[in-house]
């Protein structure tokens, strides 16, 4: 199927999800996108943000370019706590992928799968940089969409052997760890408490819900020397003293990070050691020695979506997947 002259594609969720792109494919994508960005041929402005619906939900415009990827595009994506008790997504939204050369809009894709799978991607961007290489053990808190991807994104760069879940949902936890360790095949162990999916582990993602009003369980002293943590869900689930362990303290961009703390989050967090820019082009150092403790929150880049729009785009014109559209 040929782009056509005043078309453009759109792709349903399912569609997005059938084109088949890959989790190693992503990750590929993304680590040209973060060394383009650490070396400044990539375009980024901080996303500005509108909060309907009250409490901590959020609508945001994430628009972006990359060069070296010939990407550029916009991802509108909402996320609303509330919503899941109500039988509906907890995120939702657009891409607007658009020619690189004139603007026009080439498709607009369903954004939910690939908010998930680049959130997941770039934490494992993250922990190549940041992580032991050897590390085999992966704690996670919060066994949802983001739980899952990220099960998904570290086993494609790391010798994971055995995955410790835990999640204030029995019926998710149990859920979970019977999918993973069938699609993966992992040991994962449901755990009863936050401790044991933290303690003893390589790796420690937490992707509970976010908020502005930290619950903070995990405490100075869980996280192991050597081990490496990933704050999907920003400051929630990490007391101030448990972040300050930490030796290396990361993010995915440093302006977006600023603009994010200016919003409330992190009031006290280390010093920003590196964002993925400067550890993909090696002009900061990841992970030095063993016994570090190193972490990063990645808040999410519209770079992350400009990075995978492409991928899908392009196979879903070779395999005819999606329905053109008048401009
Ligand atoms: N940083 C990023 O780029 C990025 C991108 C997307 C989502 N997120 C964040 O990731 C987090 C997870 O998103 P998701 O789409 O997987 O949500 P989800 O609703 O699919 O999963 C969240 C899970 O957390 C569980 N949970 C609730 N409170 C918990 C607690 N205190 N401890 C452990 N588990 C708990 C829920 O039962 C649910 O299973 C959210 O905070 C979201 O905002 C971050």
């Amino acid at each position: 199927m040929q782009a056509k002259t005043n078309q453009l594609l759109y792709l349903s969720q399912a569609d997005v999800a059938n084109v088949g792109v890959t989790m190693a494919e992503i990750i590929a994508s993304m680590q040209v996108m973060f060394q383009a960005k650490g070396d400044g041929r990539t375009e980024m402005p901080p996303k500005p943000g509108i909060h309907p619906g009250g409490g901590d939900s959020f609508l945001h415009a994430m628009p972006a370019c990359i060069t070296d990827l010939k990407s550029a595009g916009i991802k509108w994506v909402g996320a609303f706590p509330a919503n899941p008790a109500k039988g509906l997504p907890y995120i939702s939204g657009l891409v607007i992928y658009n020619d690189f050369e004139t603007g026009l809009p080439l498709a607009v894709m369903d954004c939910v799968w690939i908010t998930a799978k680049r959130t997941g991607a770039a934490s494992a961007i993250s922990a190549r940089h940041l992580a032991r290489a050897e590390s085999s053990v992966l704690g996670v808190l919060g066994c949802g969409v983001q739980g899952r991807s990220h099960a998904e994104a570290m086993k494609e760069l790391f010798p994971l052997q055995k995955m410790m879940a835990y999640d204030l949902n029995e019926d998710a936890k149990i859920k979970f760890a019977a999918e993973i360790s069938r699609k993966f095949d992992l040991e994962v162990v449901p755990v009863k408490s936050p401790r044991e999916a933290v303690s003893g582990c390589d790796i420690v993602v937490t992707a509970g819900p976010m908020s502005k009003t930290p619950h903070a369980t995990i405490q100075a002293g869980w996280l192991e020397a050597g081990a490496f943590a990933s704050l999907v869900d920003y400051d929630a689930y990490w007391q101030p003293a448990a972040m300050h362990e930490a030796d290396k303290f990361c993010t995915d961009d440093r302006a977006q990070f600023q603009a994010t703390r200016q919003g409330g989050y992190f009031p006290d967090i280390p010093d920003i050691h590196a964002d993925l820019g400067e550890l993909a082009t090696g002009k900061k150092p990841g992970r030095e020695t063993p016994a570090e403790r190193t972490m990063t929150a990645n808040l999410g880049l519209a770079l992350n979506d400009m990075a995978v729009a492409p991928l899908i785009y392009r196979k879903a014109k070779e395999k005819g997947i999606g329905t053109w559209l008048e401009l």
